[in-house]
């Protein structure tokens, strides 16, 4: 969703600001743009479409200034235009913001403030903030953003410049997230660390109704009364390379090869002495609900499978979405475990405070130190996963099951479910799981040729069951995210009960067969659909007879409840392959953003 980079600084801006939004760009957007003080006024250029045309035109038509602000906007009110983009103005042009976040009493501002004759020039929610700021400002900035955010409903992440007042920014949010960035250059802020990381490793994290003023010395903060707030600087352990392609074609892949890797480290991580969660008694509750979003809901239907199995305790999954309005039955009997890889997620976000308005204790498990979930949860644990860039999730969903299996391990032993032999034998299997993957990566050829034949299919099917079937929802959520080809997920028991009807010549369903006691099963599904035309590419640890309609991806041996550690591995490269042969923007796919930020 919509990302910000700001630059208060001794030289150009524009520079660091078209390299911010470049390194931006993964969070999806369709239009971006800049604002510097070049000294007299604000120099704005805005475009529609990739961020390489706003770079052309600062190219061919130079702006620049040490103060400014930069967007990258995905569109939520009014289409992706030129004028749609931010940053916006105010009809004087002595006001200029950039915004991340929805405006929900935008209509009634804006009524309310063209009823003064003021004139609007877009469709967006947030030029009302520009406008009104420009109308509140009577010659100090922070009383102008204080009045500003108290007639605001909705989130926000806030950049604003003030042409009275060119040599400060000033930053605030609400509900999304925004950071500050100190150098010996110049101070930033952004909605993301890799944003500013070629930069600096120092960051503030802003909280709520917090206010920053940055210039190109110090940085202050405040809160909505103004009074001086005292924040401690954080220094980011990720490094530069892990935002950088580092020689792959694509973010995805290279986050694919990475994975084993990241499993070591957030098995170490976890596994680094005492207790994994503080302070938590599993004992205390009677249910447990995992509520997420997308493919880190995925990774929840797994937990679900092997948390039911160890521990013996009944585990709901939710779409977080669906959570938030359910009146869920959750109390403080209930543990709610929430799954992010950015802690930002809008609806994972309104789940857990729900969760905890109904009394639940939470837990976080979220890959970005700092975001609004890793913070307010009660409890929260992470993935050692580094920044993923590609919009498609793979190494942090990796990262996320191997912490829900250590999670269940920990939960069963406390429980009495699990006895010392158990957990160290689950826990030989869990940290053998990265050399196994890394099997996987060396047979890559296999996989690609494989996908490299499947770019013509119009509809792809994948089925399981159990964990083989959580893993499925990730497999086709991957393949449609990526490679835009219809597909679906299957439990193999329910074929029969519709998708069967859509079998015909030459459909691929992809089956996934990792739990032994239910490979003659899933084996009967793929001999139904065969002889019904359908073509299967089979993914698991045994072997099958391949033939013209069927073939294997073969996995190493492994703890069936671990396995989709293993068996996503190959749907993750399918996926990739099939997109990659179609010549898809792999990073990027149309319409996706990497932290969903709104409703
Ligand atoms: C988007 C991303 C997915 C991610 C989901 C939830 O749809 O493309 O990769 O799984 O949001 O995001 P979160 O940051 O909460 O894991």
């Amino acid at each position: 969703m919509c990302g910000i980079i700001g630059f208060a600084g001794r030289e150009n801006a524009v520079p660091i600001i078209v390299e911010g939004l470049k390194r931006l760009e993964y969070r999806g957007y369709d239009s971006a743009g800049i604002a510097v003080y070049d000294g007299a006024k604000f120099a704005v250029t805005k475009k529609k479409g990739r961020l390489a045309e706003l770079a052309n035109e600062v190219d061919t038509n130079p702006i620049s200034g040490n103060t400014g602000i930069g967007h990258t906007r995905w569109a939520t009110h009014g289409e992706p235009s030129d004028i749609n983009s931010h940053p916006h103005l105010g009809s004087g042009s002595r006001i200029a913001i950039v915004h991340n976040g929805i405006i929900e009493n935008y209509k009634q501002l804006k009524e309310w403030l063209e009823g003064k004759g003021i004139k609007f020039v877009s469709q967006t929610d947030s030029e009302v903030i520009a406008q009104l700021a420009e109308h509140y400002y009577d010659g100090d900035l922070i009383d102008t953003v204080v009045k500003v955010t108290a007639a605001l409903e909705g989130s926000y992440a806030l950049g604003i410049m003030c042409l009275d007042e060119p040599n400060i920014m000033v930053a605030t949010k609400k509900d999304n997230p925004l950071i500050v960035g100190i150098s010996s250059k110049g101070n930033f802020i952004a909605s993301d660390v890799p944003a500013i990381l070629s930069h600096t490793n120092q960051v503030y994290y802003l909280d709520d109704k917090e206010i920053a003023i940055l210039t190109n010395e110090e940085v202050k903060f405040l809160n909505m009364d103004k009074e001086h707030v005292e924040k401690s600087v954080e220094t980011i352990s990720w490094s530069l390379d892990s935002a950088e392609k580092g020689g792959y074609a694509h973010f995805m892949l290279k986050e694919i090869m990475e994975q084993p890797k990241v499993l070591r480290e957030t098995i170490q991580a976890a596994l680094a002495g005492g207790d994994l969660i503080e302070g938590l008694d599993i004992s205390a509750f009677n249910k447990i609900v995992i509520t997420a979003c997308g493919s880190a809901y995925n990774a929840g239907v797994v937990g679900k499978y092997v948390i039911e199995r160890l521990c013996r305790v009944s585990v709901e999954v939710e779409l977080a979405s669906e959570f938030r309005y359910k009146d869920p039955i959750v109390d403080d009997k209930t543990l709610v475990i929430l799954i992010s890889q950015s802690g930002e997620t809008a609806d994972t976000i309104a789940a857990m405070r729900e969760a905890k308005a109904r009394g639940a204790s939470t837990l976080a498990i979220v890959n970005v130190v700092g975001s609004t979930i890793a913070k307010e949860a009660d409890h929260t644990i992470y993935t050692s996963a580094g920044p993923e860039i590609a919009v498609a999730t793979t190494k942090v969903f990796s990262a996320q099951l191997i912490l829900l299996y250590i999670l269940a391990v920990d939960f069963a032993v406390k429980l009495g479910k699990l006895d010392i032999e158990g957990k160290e034998r689950l826990l030989a299997e869990i940290g053998a799981l990265p050399d196994k993957v890394n099997e996987i990566l060396e047979s890559i050829d296999d996989i690609q040729k494989y996908a490299s034949q499947c770019i013509g299919y119009k509809s792809i099917f994948f089925i399981g069951r159990n964990v083989d079937y959580a893993i499925a929802l990730e497999g086709s959520l991957k393949l449609k995210e990526i490679s835009y080809i219809h597909s679906e997920a299957y439990a193999g028991g329910e074929l029969k009960h519709g998708p069967i009807a859509l079998i015909e010549d030459n459909t691929l369903v992809v089956a996934i067969s990792c739990c032994p006691g239910l490979k003659p099963k899933i084996f009967s599904n793929v001999e139904q659909v065969i002889s019904r035309g359908a073509k299967v590419l089979f993914v698991g640890t045994d072997s099958v007879d391949e033939d013209d309609k069927l073939s294997l991806i073969k996995l190493p041996m492994v703890e069936e409840l671990f396995s989709p550690s293993l068996s996503v591995i190959v749907l993750q490269l399918f996926s990739y392959y099939v997109a990659a042969n179609k010549g898809l923007d792999i990073d990027k796919p149309r319409n996706l953003a990497k932290s969903v930020t709104v409703e």
